[in-house]
């Protein structure tokens, strides 16, 4: 699926599910790199809010994640990182969206961990424009659960996409239209989750 059939999706619908985003060596790396990073314990527990707002809440969510340095990126995240940055551009040029720039971390669920229903929009802010989720799992089951759940009219229950953490699948959404929650994984998911943002949209107490 190109940039620009994405870009469709997008403003048709919202968000868009792309099979195998990444060509299947970048997959393994990054999920090789995801693994390693864990055993070397550099990965914390999420926390949720903004600011003097911020505390973990293993209720709410209980993956751990590691930010990527920019500054820093292996061949692999670069690879990955400038494929988005050509999506970003592409969003730019046909949504007029209007993202500065790009964060992302690794995050894994253990067996058990789920992150309840919930915007990824803090309050008060609209830094994150469009969720991007790579997936970096080898193998994943339908008995495996841990699926994305988007709630595809407003936060109306009845209604909603249950998406499968494949590895190399990417899901786009737009980060303020849709509620969206993982559901228990039963054994260890990886991901990238990142945000396209706007310029100066950052958090005013
Ligand atoms: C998040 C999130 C969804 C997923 O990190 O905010 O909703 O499928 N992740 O990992
Ligand atoms: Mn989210």
């Amino acid at each position: 699926m190109s940039a620009e059939q994405i870009a469709a999706s997008l403003a048709q619908q919202g968000f868009c599910i792309t099979p195998d985003f990444v060509d299947n060596r970048t997959l393994t790396t990054l999920a090789a790199e995801a693994e390693q990073r864990w055993t070397q314990q550099e990965f914390r527990t999420a926390r949720i809010g903004t600011g003097t707002h911020l505390h973990t809440a293993a209720a709410i969510r209980g993956d751990a994640i590691l930010w990527l340095d920019h500054g820093a990126l292996t061949a692999a995240q670069a690879v990955y990182a400038a494929q988005l940055e050509q999506l970003r551009q592409t969003l730019n040029g046909t949504l007029f969206l209007g993202a500065f720039d790009l964060e992302l971390h690794f995050a894994r669920y253990p067996a058990g961990a789920y992150y309840s229903k919930h915007l990824d929009r803090h309050a008060g802010t609209q830094a994150r424009l469009v969720s991007c989720i790579l997936y970096l799992n080898q193998g994943w089951q339908s008995g495996d659960g841990g699926e994305l759940r988007i709630y595809t009219a407003g936060d109306d229950s009845a209604s909603y996409a249950d998406i499968t953490p494949h590895g190399g699948t990417l899901v786009t959404f737009l980060s303020g239209d849709f509620y969206h929650e993982v559901l228990p994984a039963r054994r260890p998911r990886l991901s990238i989750t990142g945000w396209m943002r706007a310029r100066n949209q950052h958090y005013l107490p």
